[in-house]
Formats: structure tokens, C-alpha cells, sequence
């Protein structure tokens, strides 16, 4: 945990009326100058955990602390934080400055102040042209400036975004999440997203939070999340992972050296456990890290293609290896040796150098 968090969630949980548990035990300390995104599947608490650190929703147990201070009893208007919403919501009968100028005028800002940081805010988002504008005559992805300029104009501590980009089409979202990481560069402000998209989260993140029913699997940076998952929930969440139930064979050094089937594989022991010969082991492998050959050869084992389906640079193909597990792998399409339908038997073998994660389980 990082020494002096802006944000510190501690042990908070929330049980809806009728039991529903939205959150359980959930510990989270947020940086300042953070793009931190919570990420997970529909339902596993990412909202509820934004409404908790907005004082939306007050917590069944725990604590919400700012800056080292508890604010777990303050009201939303008193928390130094603003929320972007999923649909925006946008006042229709408001032109664009006056929506954004709301938060302002709420705090009695004089006019003149306002104006200039209603602009500034709207030029931040590139519509410094739309201030007169009617939302209705808004495209989305201008709307969804207007939302971020009327949440940046108040200049919060914290910003939290509630599937900022879920309603543009996937083009416009691609673009948006350029300028998203650019604009919290610029302005220095912590943003906590919420998404459900793992592509999204990997592409805009400093930090990344899965959670899986209330509670949170792990935190981790991007990278670190894709090459070192720490529970078999992650390593399937984020992009594909082969997991292949293993015999644990010996050690090699650093490497740890085991057997799915007739497959050999290795792992990293980064965790420091060795296992006992004989122990079995679940062994993360990216479809990359495989690769497929005609002919056998030592370190390969057959494996039945069952379907090969065309991804644009590579080719995903879907074998069974000889007990009947299901593997999948990644090949360039120009890759020598890799020409396979079918029915074909493809001859597997791991990736020199892959970096295959030990998972529980
Ligand atoms: N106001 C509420 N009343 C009852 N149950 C709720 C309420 N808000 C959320 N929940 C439940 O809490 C869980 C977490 O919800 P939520 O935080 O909205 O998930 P997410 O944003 O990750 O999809 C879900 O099971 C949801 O149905
Ligand atoms: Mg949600």
C-alpha cells in the first residue's frame, strides 16, 4: 500500500437491502496523479465502489479516507471529487457553457471567474467553440466533452468516471481514450474509471483493480496483469490464457520445469514456491507463447486441430491435446510450418523465453 494515499478505502463493504452484497472487505489505496481503473465483470461492485468514494452510497462498515482525513460522513457537494456518469447527464435545456458553469454557479462563483473557467475548461476538451451550442445538436463524443469539461471545470482532488466511453462506437471510443489519458496527463488530477472492458482498461491505465464478485483480485499495473496474473479469474479475464492443469517435473534454476500431459512447460517461480515432484499445478500460457509445427520434435506433443479462425496478423488455431484438453494458439500468418486445417495433427511446443505464470489452483 502506497505510503500517502489521496484515496484510502479501508474494509469497506455494502450489503443492499434483501442481503445483496455490493461490496466485501474491500482495501484500495489510490495514488495522486493516478489513472486508476476499476475492472470487472457486470455486477462486481465498480459503480458501488465510485458511489462509495463519491458519498453517493455510504458504506455498511469501513472507512473513506481523503488526504489521511475520514470522510466517510461528508456529503457528496462536500468531497473534493466529481463524477462523469454513463449517460452523461447533461441538462437539455441548458446550452453547453451553462452546463458546464452548473457546478460553479452552485458555488457561487462570481461571473466573471466563471466565464473564464468555463471556457478554459471547454478548451481543455477541444469545444472551446461550442459554448453556446444546444446540447441536442451535440454529436456523442461531443457530449461526452461536455460531461468531462463540467467535471474538470470544478477542479476536483479525484475524477470518477462511471463507463465514461461505453456509449460511442468503438472508432470514437479508440480516440477518446487517446485524449482521456492526455487530458489527465495535463491536469494532473486522479481519475478512477470504471469499465468492463479489458482492452480499454490495458490501453489508458497507470494501475488496474480487478474485481470479481464484491471483492478485489488483484492490483496490479497493465503488464504486470497480463504477464503475471495472480488468480486463475484474472489470468481468464484479461485477454485469453491457455490454463493447463500440470505435473510439476523439476527445477532449473529460476525455471520450474513441469509437464501437461506430454506438453513440457515452464514457469517462473516468482512467487519462491518449489514445488514437490509430482505436484500438480495450474500453468498460464498466452496463445503467443505456443507455437505449432508439422513435424515432432523434442519438447513437442500432437495436438488435433479443430478449428482455425482467421484474426488479421495471425491465425488462432484450436486444437486438443492427447488427454482432450483444449489449447489455443496464436501464429503469424506467414510463419513457416504453420499451414494446418482441420483434422490436421499440429506438433506444440512452448515458446523459448515465454514467461508462464503458476497459478493456484
Ligand atoms: N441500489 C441497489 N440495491 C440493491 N442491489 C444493488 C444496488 N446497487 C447495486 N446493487 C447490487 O450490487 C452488486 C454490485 O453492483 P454494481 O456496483 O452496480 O456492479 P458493476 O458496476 O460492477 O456492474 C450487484 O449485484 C448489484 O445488483
Ligand atoms: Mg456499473
Amino acid at each position: 500500500m502506497a505510503p500517502n494515499p489521496l484515496v484510502r478505502l479501508q474494509g469497506i463493504s455494502k450489503v443492499f437491502p434483501g442481503g445483496i452484497v455490493g461490496l466485501d472487505a474491500v482495501d484500495l489505496d489510490i495514488a495522486s496523479g493516478e489513472f486508476l481503473t476499476l475492472l470487472g465483470p457486470s455486477g462486481c461492485g465498480k459503480t458501488t465502489s465510485l458511489r462509495v468514494i463519491a458519498g453517493f452510497e455510504s458504506p455498511s462498515s469501513g472507512t473513506v479516507l481523503l488526504d489521511g482525513r475520514d470522510i466517510t460522513a461528508l456529503w457528496p457537494f462536500d468531497r473534493p471529487v466529481n463524477t462523469v456518469f454513463q449517460d452523461y447527464a447533461l441538462f437539455p435545456h441548458m446550452n453547453v457553457a451553462e452546463n458546464v458553469g452548473f457546478g460553479l454557479s452552485l458555488r457561487k462563483l462570481a461571473g466573471a471567474e466563471q466565464t473564464k473557467r468555463v471556457r478554459a475548461a471547454l478548451d481543455m476538451v477541444g469545444l472551446a467553440d461550442k459554448l453556446g451550442a444546444r446540447v441536442s445538436e451535440l454529436s456523442g463524443g461531443q457530449r461526452q466533452r461536455v460531461a468531462l469539461a463540467r467535471a474538470i471545470v470544478c477542479e476536483p482532488r479525484v475524477l470518477l468516471l462511471d463507463e465514461p466511453l461505453s456509449a460511442l462506437d468503438a472508432h470514437l471510443r479508440e480516440q477518446m481514450q487517446v485524449e482521456l489519458k492526455r487530458l489527465q496527463a495535463r491536469l494532473g488530477t486522479t481519475f478512477v474509471m470504471v469499465t468492463h472492458d479489458q482492452t480499454e482498461a490495458l490501453s489508458i491505465s497507470d494501475r488496474i483493480v480487478v474485481m470479481n464478485k464484491g471483492r478485489i483480485e488483484q492490483i496490479a499495473p497493465p503488464a504486470t496483469l497480463y504477464d503475471r496474473p495472480a488468480t486463475r479469474f484474472v489470468a481468464s479475464f484479461i485477454g485469453t490464457m491457455n490454463l493447463l492443469q500440470s505435473r510439476f517435473v523439476g527445477r532449473d534454476g529460476e525455471r520450474l520445469r513441469f509437464a501437461a500431459g506430454e506438453l513440457p512447460l515452464e514457469a517462473s517461480s516468482d512467487s519462491g514456491e518449489t514445488p514437490t515432484a509430482g505436484d500438480t499445478r495450474t500453468i498460464g500460457v498466452r496463445p503467443e507463447d505456443f507455437l505449432a509445427a508439422n513435424e515432432a520434435a523434442e519438447g513437442t506433443a500432437p495436438a488435433r486441430v479443430s478449428g482455425v479462425v482467421f484474426h488479421g496478423r495471425t491465425l488462432r488455431l484450436h486444437a486438443e491435446l492427447g488427454q482432450g484438453t483444449p489449447i489455443v494458439i496464436d501464429a503469424p500468418r506467414q510463419a513457416e510450418g504453420f499451414q494446418f486445417s482441420v483434422g490436421d495433427v499440429a506438433h506444440i511446443s512452448l515458446r523459448r523465453g515465454a514467461n508462464c505464470p503458476m497459478l493456484p489452483g
